[in-house]
């Protein structure tokens, strides 16, 4: 007897695809949004065209987000021109069950955490491969002042973290605010909020990827059976 897979699997492209999308149903009609950074935001900027007379327009991210939203015909307005946004959107590189999460697998974490902080709720978009009981299997991102680096390499060695600086075509790669990026491996962030205080005092952290204090209220969950939503 032959047996036929009950549903064809999705790709990851299209779990993004699905959650982009759905996260417009989270869009504020004649309200500011904050739009984050990624491939999985990427999706989701492609859909928010399709009603951008609707909004005012949107803070972002990222220099990347940036060019995409305008390319797309969304004014992007700056920080201090909005008093709060009402919501942030944007991936992660993982979240667990509580809605904290690791980000910054774009570069993009400063300045992901500065407008999620701007924001009343968070919806974070992702394909199910990101959800995890720990948060610490995903190379966790810290934005660095670049003469930090080897002390604060050091530091995360005293916890039992192998950080390397990112790398790109050989050099230093160079975030949109000038600055570095350690990837540490090899940590289990078993108290997302206690480790993103402690983390972020260290002299020369910019920002910590953990998410805990900006922590997701919803998640859009791309799975093989259609997305999921779930709250914290
Ligand atoms: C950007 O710096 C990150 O925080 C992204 O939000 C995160 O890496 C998720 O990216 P993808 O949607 O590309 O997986």
């Amino acid at each position: 007897m032959r047996h036929e897979p009950n549903a064809s699997p999705l790709s990851q492209d299209a779990l993004k695809t699905l959650v982009g999308r759905a996260a417009l149903a989270h869009v504020v009609p004649g309200q500011v949004l904050g739009v984050g950074t990624g491939s999985t935001v990427n999706k989701f900027i492609e859909a928010l065209a399709s009603v951008r007379e609707t909004i005012p327009g949107a803070v972002s991210s990222s220099e990347a987000s940036t060019q995409r939203l305008l390319a797309l015909g969304i004014p992007v307005l700056q920080a201090h021109a909005v008093e709060g946004l009402s919501v942030y959107i944007d991936g992660a590189d993982e979240i667990d069950g509580q809605g904290f999460m690791v980000k910054g697998g774009g570069a993009a974490l400063t300045r992901e955490k500065i407008v999620a902080a701007m924001a009343q709720r968070f919806v974070c978009i992702a394909d199910e491969s990101k959800q995890v009981q720990t948060l610490g299997a995903f190379p966790l991102p810290v934005e660095v002042i670049p003469m930090a680096a080897a002390p604060l390499v050091r530091r995360f060695a005293q916890m039992g973290g192998q950080a390397a600086l990112r790398l790109i075509g050989g050099q230093p790669l160079v975030t949109d605010n000038g600055q570095h990026i350690l990837d540490v491996r090899g940590l289990a962030i078993d108290d997302p909020l206690a480790f993103e205080d402690r983390v972020s005092q260290w002299p020369g952290v910019v920002t910590v990827g953990v998410f805990a204090h900006q922590k997701a209220h919803v998640c859009l969950l791309g799975t093989a059976t259609g997305v999921k939503t779930l709250t914290f």
